[in-house]
């Protein structure tokens, strides 16, 4: 299975291949920047060819401070200008890896590895890496695209289950926004790392956001905007908690079913939440917040969202299945009476 990408003047293909055989790829000249986790599920990791870099697990990692010591362990080792980094992890190793190939030497040539579904289905391809910083989460970061992506999903049986169904909110999203087929898919049966149309499934959504990507990928012309469905509440949610006890699925998960509703009263779509709520409870999605929300603050971090042109909030909505729009300028006022109502 493999699905090219032309974006801009990089072409590159996202495919599939086993993961001993993506290892033996690795050379002498090469880094493979990786967390401990991968390290202790994969012990092959350590017999690799080339230099391995082990960041610890976990969004902390995605920090200036750790970009400064893996950039400092490159430069000790004997990497020169013509050797490959390998992100091999999750979305946090895959942006900190791609920022770090991104920089060194102005620019070395990156493969990615997804071994989440996250990272598979939406953090590999399109080309965004960076970092966190104190001020907010991403804000440092380029555009950069991979040379290659290698996807085998066998290695997804080693994740934990919480990341698997935080996974498939994006996976449900481009049902949503794209693809009415693959809801009906969805909605035939619940995924499981050993499902054998796993691979398929991801290889759909990898199609599909690389379509968008290949339309617009620096941002210009708003439709890679569409992949923000459940953003911008999802986002600020987030915000809200620090980042701390709630994963980005479930984040959005909440958004998407709270922006149906924003999209329901702006009179744009005849969804209504009861529509998109099953599918999220099937993966054990929060469809609404489990803690405290305080919506003053949620709601001046929607107008702070970076989709938001200065004139109101910005969502990407969904119209009727498989087709979203970003609409601007929704009245504060609205989405804060939707959502005191449908969370009280
Ligand atoms: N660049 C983009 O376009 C983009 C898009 C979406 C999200 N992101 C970023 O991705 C990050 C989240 O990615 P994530 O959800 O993959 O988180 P993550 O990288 O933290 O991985 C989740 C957890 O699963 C573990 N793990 C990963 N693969 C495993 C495997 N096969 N077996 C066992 N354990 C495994 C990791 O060690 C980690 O503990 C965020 O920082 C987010 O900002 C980037
Ligand atoms: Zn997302």
């Amino acid at each position: 299975m493999q699905v090219k990408v032309n974006s801009g003047s990089d072409h590159y293909s996202v495919g599939a291949t086993q993961f001993d055989k993506i290892l033996e790829q690795v050379t002498h000249r090469d880094i493979v920047i990786t967390d401990n986790n991968l390290t202790a599920c994969y012990p092959s990791l350590k017999n690799i060819s080339g230099n391995l870099i082990t960041i610890p697990a976990g969004e902390e990692s995605k920090s200036f401070d750790q970009y400064e010591k893996v950039v400092e362990q490159i430069f000790q080792s004997s990497f020169l200008r013509n050797g490959t980094i390998f992100a091999i992890g999750g979305g946090v190793v895959g942006d900190l890896a791609g920022f770090v190939a991104a920089t060194v030497h102005r620019g070395v040539r990156f493969v990615q590895v997804p071994t989440s579904l996250l990272a598979m289905v939406d953090s590999s391809v399109g080309g965004k890496v960076g970092i966190d910083l104190r001020h907010g989460k991403n804000l440092l970061g380029s555009f950069y695209n991979p040379a290659a992506v290698y996807i085998d999903p066998a290695v997804l049986q080693t994740l934990p289950v919480e990341h698997f169904q935080n996974g498939m909110a994006e996976v449900i999203k481009y049902g949503w926004i794209l693809d009415t087929e693959l809801l009906e898919i969805l909605n035939q049966e619940t995924l499981t790392a050993t499902s054998r149309n796993l691979q398929e499934i991801v290889f759909r959504c990898v199609a599909l956001k690389c379509d968008v990507v290949e339309e617009d990928f620096t941002e210009k012309s708003g439709l890679r905007a569409i992949l923000n469905f459940g953003h911008t509440v999802g986002h600020a949610l987030e915000a809200q908690v620090k980042y701390k006890n709630l994963l980005h699925g479930q984040a959005i998960a909440i958004g998407m079913v709270a922006e149906v509703a924003i999209a329901n009263e702006l009179g744009l779509s005849q969804l209504r939440t009861q529509d998109i709520e099953p599918l999220f409870q099937q993966y054990q999605l929060p469809i609404c917040p489990t803690s405290h929300v305080n919506l003053d603050q949620l709601i001046s971090l929607m107008l702070g969202d970076k989709k938001s042109t200065g004139n109101g909030i910005a969502m990407s909505l969904v119209l009727e299945p498989g087709q979203c729009k970003l609409v601007d300028n929704i009245d504060p006022a609205l989405v804060r009476r939707v959502l005191a109502n449908i969370w009280s």
